[in-house]
């Protein structure tokens, strides 16, 4: 029979998952190790699973420290701190928690966009110190009828347009190349759609593909009226691009979910009050956290029983 497959945990996800893993498959959270690197040159050539999440990632060092790794199982859709083509070239597999997040993360856009032009944040802060007593709040923009631009048209963009049509919003995207079975207008250039634009929502995967790929030019494209959403990750904008633009009044507003360098949000964007500031909960509710979670667990079943994965990358 053969000998059943030793789990390393990178980093902790959350309690209940956390026990879930040491429990179910005796998960050895790494993060709790005294010292965790001697830890990997001692039993790293043992670990066949490694579990671990979009914010932990898995980086060349670890896959070298983890000779006989055939699995990563992650939690999370996104993949862009695991390295991938090492991975692949020693033929370990990847696993993620696509779809089940869709719709936590869409409501988040759309709470976003509601956010940023009706100024329900600044509204909040202004009733709260006592502003109202003393005059009205500015007008905000309108959301309905808008034009929305979706970078990256995937699972997420898809929920995201849907939710737009029901704000009657007209929806254009923009991709690598257009998304197969789309029933929105493609636009090839980045630049023209951020022009259109009243909102322009990024929901693109991150990497090296994407990185900057909203720059000072796109920002100056969206323009003094238009805003930003970003739920997708912190390196597709050039984020002192984006400071820039705010300061200077050429770029309408912001609403991040996502930064350059979590959990450090830069002062100058801490500080203004036209852009609303999100600690990464882009999937963060009890239902699909629950449902990321078990994702991983059925992942970790079906490459036991059959050796594959359910959801690979
Ligand atoms: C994801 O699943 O990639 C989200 O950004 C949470 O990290």
């Amino acid at each position: 029979m053969q000998a059943a497959p030793r789990f390393l945990q990178l980093g902790p996800v959350n309690d209940r998952f956390d026990a879930r893993l040491a429990q179910s498959h005796g998960g050895v959270p790494l993060w709790r190790q005294p010292d965790p690197a001697a830890w990997l040159r001692a039993h790293g050539a043992a670990v066949e699973v490694l579990v671990t999440s979009s914010r932990h990632g898995c980086d060349q060092a670890l896959l070298d420290a983890l000779p006989g790794l055939r699995a990563i199982c992650s939690f999370g859709v996104g993949y862009d701190a695991i390295d991938v083509d090492a991975a692949r070239r020693r033929g370990i597999v990847i696993s993620n928690t696509p779809d089940v997040l869709n719709d936590c993360v869409a409501d988040l856009a759309l709470g976003l966009i509601l956010d940023c032009a009706r100024r329900m944040s600044a509204s909040d802060r202004f009733v709260r110190a006592g502003g109202w007593l003393s005059g009205s709040f500015p007008l905000g923009r309108q959301v309905s009828g808008k034009r929305l631009g979706i970078v990256g048209l995937g699972r997420i963009g898809r929920a995201v347009a849907h939710r737009a049509l029901g704000f009657a919003m007209a929806v254009q995207y923009h991709n690598a190349r257009p998304a197969p079975e789309a029933a929105f207008r493609y636009e090839p250039s980045l630049l023209e759609l951020a022009r259109w634009a009243d909102f322009l929502v990024l929901t693109c995967p991150g990497g090296p593909r994407t990185h900057h790929l909203v720059s000072a030019e796109v920002l100056d494209a969206l323009g003094p009226e238009g805003i930003l959403i970003n739920i997708a990750r912190g390196s597709v904008v050039d984020e002192a691009a984006l400071v820039r633009a705010l300061e200077e009044g050429r770029l309408g507003g912001a609403g991040l979910d996502v930064y350059a360098d979590e959990p450090n949000v830069p002062d100058a964007l801490r500080t203004r009050d036209d852009v609303v500031l999100l600690p990464h909960i882009g999937s963060g509710t009890l239902e699909t956290r629950l449902a990321m979670e078990n994702l991983v667990f059925d992942n970790l079943a079906a490459f036991l029983g059959r050796g594959r994965l359910l959801t690979p990358v």
